[in-house]
């Protein structure tokens, strides 16, 4: 019998999904009425009102604006990806099933491929990098969301903070500036003169070819999350120093 029930899976390919809709639509959007029905008939079965705790995502959002978008601001996604995850939200707002639904944005890990481990493979081959510097957001690191969880897990009633939160690192950034903090916290690690590194180039959105239009303004408000439930909410270089100290060890 199950405590807790976490969805943590989705179509995350954000440029295959400008020409695989379809399964976009069915994993990040359909799949949330199927989820969403199973549960209502175990809680009815077993007379329990188990919550679903469901990830989504800051591309629900059409990035104008330079403010941090709050939970309930207007949902207007600008690519695929960004759209079925907003169908599988109003999902599970329309279903009778009690939730947490979690936006985060930027995540990056000591596992697995993401920014963070390709930035430091360039940058331990000396590579050339070109990142974009006018997209402005959080990186957040998987374990604090992990974290995060498992304090969630120890609280007596999960179905009491029913709602709609964001949750992602405090500050915000640019993947451009981001990229360069890795570089810098590699050089302090390693003890190496930065001189001895090719500089990070910082470019325009404009100037990449991509199917997917990304939004500009990822910023997410936490506040409400911040008020809801107690947890160390740290900054995103704390959390990238963490992950660039173990890749480097
Ligand atoms: N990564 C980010 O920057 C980011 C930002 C904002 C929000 N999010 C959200 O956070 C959540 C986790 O994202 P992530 O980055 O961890 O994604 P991920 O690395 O792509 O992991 C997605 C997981 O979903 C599973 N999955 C995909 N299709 C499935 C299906 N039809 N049936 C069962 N499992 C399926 C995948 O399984 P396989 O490994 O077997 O394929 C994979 O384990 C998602 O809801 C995403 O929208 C992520």
């Amino acid at each position: 019998m199950p405590d807790v029930i976490v969805n943590a899976a989705a179509y995350t390919n954000v440029e295959k999904a400008e020409m695989e809709q379809d399964l976009a639509f069915t994993v990040n959007g359909h799949a949330l009425v199927n989820i969403c029905e199973e549960i209502d008939n175990f809680n009815r079965a077993q007379s329990r009102n188990l919550p679903l705790i469901h990830f989504s995502t800051d591309y629900v959002f059409d990035g104008n604006g330079n403010e941090p978008n709050l939970p309930f601001d207007r949902v207007n996604p600008i690519n695929i990806y960004g759209k079925s995850k907003a169908k599988g939200e109003n999902n599970i707002l329309s279903s009778n099933v009690s939730y947490l639904i979690f936006r985060t944005s930027w995540i990056v890990s000591r596992y697995r491929d993401n920014f963070v481990k390709t930035i430091l493979k360039k940058i331990e081959t000396n590579s050339e990098i070109s990142v974009v510097n006018d997209q402005y957001g959080a990186p957040t690191s998987a374990e604090f969301i992990a974290d995060f969880l498992y304090e969630l897990f120890q609280l007596e009633s999960i179905e009491s903070k029913k709602g709609l939160y964001h949750i992602c690192a405090q500050g915000e950034t640019t993947w451009y500036e981001l990229a360069d903090f890795i570089l810098k916290t590699f050089v302090e690690i390693k003890g190496v003169p930065e001189r001895a590194l090719l500089p990070i180039h910082p470019i325009a959105t404009s100037t990449l070819k991509t199917s997917a239009t990304r939004p500009r303004n990822s910023r997410l408000c936490c506040n409400s999350l911040i008020k809801t439930f107690p947890f160390e909410y740290t900054h995103w270089k704390m959390q990238i120093t963490e992950i660039v100290k173990v890749l480097l060890k």
